[in-house]
């Protein structure tokens, strides 16, 4: 009983994932917590008051300007909850919250309460990467919301992409788990929680793996890159409560359990969905092993050896991910970029870190084959923007991942 003891208004809006929400509410009642529900005016299109009051055994409440048994309800409601969750949050809900609008009950509670904030966004993928969204989701951030999704999937307006309400199940775990830390930190106990969650509620973004560039249907140019680094990275965050986005190139090993895993081919590909996720991220790392170049003209049939004895292609620029982000108008607080260099190793890892506007630069001695490229091993020098420098020991990716994220998350973390 994870919750036993806490009160938690859940705020809902008018998204279709409301229908959801009954779910919710059996979950968060059988780790312990009192729920009581209040509904925008729009909410009651998606889901009847009388089967949340059922479910909650409590009144449902969506009326602002009204009293129960002489006191102000909104006011009442913020002071009894220790947490506040919307779920599904539209838009519009959060536009308000972001400008301190209190035209409703819920938007009323949102300014009056002191309890832990939680939001899950849900919305179509256009709504929810327009640029006011995007800015206002990053104002919930500073006012300490935490988030809950959105997800990637199959949205109700038949697109997929990202804006779907994380489920029922995960949104429970993510509030039970905040509590749960919240309740280790307050005891006296000198224990250690057995996985530090110190990026609950940050949104990480992490690529992996090499590109392929196609050069006809068959063939691609690509490199050696296994991904093994970038997937201990997601693991790691993950590991640490964070709504980790892993975008890989194609590899051959398992994407950990709750990651939001997009697949691509391309670099362009890669850069689309980075830039696609990046609204309201608080980490990007850069671990992919992008192709700088890719075919100018790909060949629509496969090239055959009998038309010419000898063959030329040429190559143009790929956009440089890590580059576009740390100069990008949502660029997160900490972004973290891979160096993998055979000379000059120390050098050329310094221009990055600035021509990129990284913050930090993980460089990586590929000279090798024991470490590196495709081994589970790695040897790295963490170089920060601050004049960190900082040599860790060649050990297993797993451990390397722990280590980057102890080291450079310093001042991100909860
Ligand atoms: O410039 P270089 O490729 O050596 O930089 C390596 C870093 O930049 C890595 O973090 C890699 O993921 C990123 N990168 C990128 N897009 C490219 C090339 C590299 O994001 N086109």
């Amino acid at each position: 009983m994870k919750l036993a003891n806490k009160k938690i208004v859940l705020g809902i809006t008018g998204g279709i994932a409301a229908y959801k929400i009954p779910s919710l509410v059996r979950l968060l009642k059988s780790e312990g917590a009192d729920v009581y529900v209040v509904m925008t005016e729009s909410a009651k299109a998606f889901i009847s008051p009388l089967t949340l009051e059922a479910i909650s055994e409590h009144v449902v409440y969506s009326d602002l300007l009204t009293s129960d048994n002489g006191t102000i309800i909104h006011i009442k409601l913020a002071q009894m909850a220790d947490a506040l969750v919307i779920a599904p949050a539209t838009a519009n809900t959060i536009a308000k919250i972001a400008n301190g609008i209190a035209d409703n009950l819920l938007t009323s509670i949102v300014l009056a309460t002191k309890a832990k904030l939680f939001i899950a966004p849900a919305m179509n993928v256009n709504m929810y990467n327009n640029i006011a969204t995007a800015k206002n989701l990053k104002t919930l951030k500073e006012y300490n919301w935490q988030f809950l999704g959105p997800e990637c999937g199959s949205l109700a307006c038949g697109i997929t992409g990202k804006g779907k309400m994380s489920s029922p199940e995960e949104l429970c775990k993510y509030i039970c788990a905040s509590f749960t830390k919240e309740d280790a930190n307050s005891s006296q106990s000198n224990e250690k929680p057995l996985v530090k969650q110190d990026l609950l509620g940050k949104k990480v973004i992490i690529t992996a793996g090499p590109t392929q560039e196609p050069i006809d249907p068959v063939r691609f140019i690509t490199n050696k890159s296994s991904g093994k680094m970038g997937y201990a990275l997601a693991n790691e965050a993950q590991k640490r409560g964070a709504n980790v986005f892993l975008i890989s190139g194609q590899v051959n090993i398992e994407a950990p359990n709750n990651v939001n895993l997009i697949k691509v081919d391309t670099a362009e590909q890669m850069l689309e969905a980075v830039t696609e996720t990046l609204p309201s991220a608080d980490i990007f790392i850069g671990c992919a092993a992008v192709a700088d170049y890719r075919v100018k003209e790909v060949n629509a049939t496969k090239i055959k050896k009998e038309n010419t004895d000898s063959l030329t292609i040429e190559l143009i620029k790929n956009p440089d991910i890590l580059q576009t982000v740390g100069h990008h108008i949502s660029r997160p607080p900490l972004v973290i970029g891979f160096a993998a260099e055979t000379n000059d190793l120390e050098l050329n890892a310094l221009k990055k870190l600035e021509k990129k506007n990284a913050d930090y630069i993980i460089l990586n001695d590929v000279s090798n084959s024991d470490k590196g490229f495709n081994s589970d091993y790695n040897k790295v020098t963490i170089l920060g923007k601050n004049g960190d420098k900082i040599e860790l020991e060649k050990s297993p990716k797993s451990e390397i991942a722990e280590k980057i994220f102890t080291i450079c998350t310093k001042g991100i973390t909860n």
